[in-house]
């Protein structure tokens, strides 16, 4: 059997923040954001950040992303301080951003159209090795057959599907996901993370994931951060290593609740104590 454990210390650091902090506005009008924060993210591991609405988790996967910079500390990504230009990640987000007038193969093609070292050879790869990579990752996630179609044509489940298709063609080192199942309902929500563990257990990418669905965070991650209310930091760390591929009776199992649970306690927590200082 394969072992999909593992370890922080046996690789080498993806994403660092280390004293990461985010503040918006200047003087009496500063909102800070995100608190001092240090985390390491090791490459190929699946972390899940969850904590309640407000503390800073799309602003840990925009630091990570170049988008944002800290307002103090340091955030590096491969080795290097970040900066957008040098990254290659894969984005996706609650609403899946497809082009209504190209197809759906066009549309998971984009990056490659776009980004280096694809977009050089895009005009000659377009029609043969950019469109098998295309339909590779289309047929991994059980849309073949809707190529063609375009966006319009698809249920919010599909879109999502083929959205993870985008994020991930270009292969990019770091996927950041921020709520991509969060508008759909129970059970395609359940099919999606199936393809999704699937579509990492394929090629591991370094995934950083921010839901505030504890379920979801514990079938997918293979680490899972709980963030308290705002300003925002970790309040505890966690490995998840449920043997993999993980499925949904596994969520019923008793070790499972059990994680759920504590989880779900920690998080009520850290919303009680803003409560009581407001
Ligand atoms: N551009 C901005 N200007 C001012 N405040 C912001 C800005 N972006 C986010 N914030 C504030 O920072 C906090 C953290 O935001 P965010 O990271 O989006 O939280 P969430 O954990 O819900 O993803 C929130 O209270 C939000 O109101
Ligand atoms: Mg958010």
């Amino acid at each position: 059997m394969i072992d999909y454990s593992e370890t922080r210390d046996r690789h080498p650091v993806a994403v660092e923040l280390s004293q990461a902090a985010v503040s918006f506005g200047r003087g009496e009008r500063a909102v800070a954001a995100l608190q001092e924060t240090s985390l390491k993210i090791a490459e190929g591991e699946f972390l899940a950040l969850v904590g309640p609405s407000g503390c800073g988790k799309s602003t840990i996967l925009k630091l990570a992303s170049g988008l944002l910079q800290p307002s103090s500390g340091a955030v590096i990504v491969g080795g290097k301080e970040v900066s957008a230009k040098a990254l290659r990640i894969g984005m996706a987000f609650q609403n899946p951003t497809l082009l209504p007038w190209l197809t759906i193969e066009r549309n998971v093609m984009l990056p490659l159209k776009i980004v280096r070292p694809f977009r050089s050879q895009y005009r000659s790869k377009k029609n043969t090795e950019y469109r098998d990579r295309v339909h590779t990752l289309l047929a991994d996630v059980g849309l073949q057959r809707f190529a063609n179609h375009y966006p319009w044509q698809l249920s919010g489940g599909m879109l999502q599907r083929a959205n993870l298709c985008r994020a991930l063609v270009h292969e990019p080192s770091l996927l950041l996901l921020d709520e991509p199942f969060g508008a759909l309902d129970q059970f395609t929500r359940e099919e999606l993370w199936a393809t999704m563990q699937s579509l990492w257990m394929k090629r591991k990418p370094t995934v950083l994931l921010v839901t505030h669905d504890l379920k979801e965070a514990g079938f997918l991650a293979s680490r899972i951060c709980v963030m308290s209310a705002r300003p925002g930091r970790i309040i505890d760390d966690s490995t998840v290593d449920f043997a993999r591929p993980r499925t949904v009776p596994m969520t019923f199992e008793p070790e499972f609740t059990a994680l759920n649970q504590r989880l779900r306690e920690l998080i009520i927590d850290a919303r009680t104590d803003v409560a009581e200082e407001a």
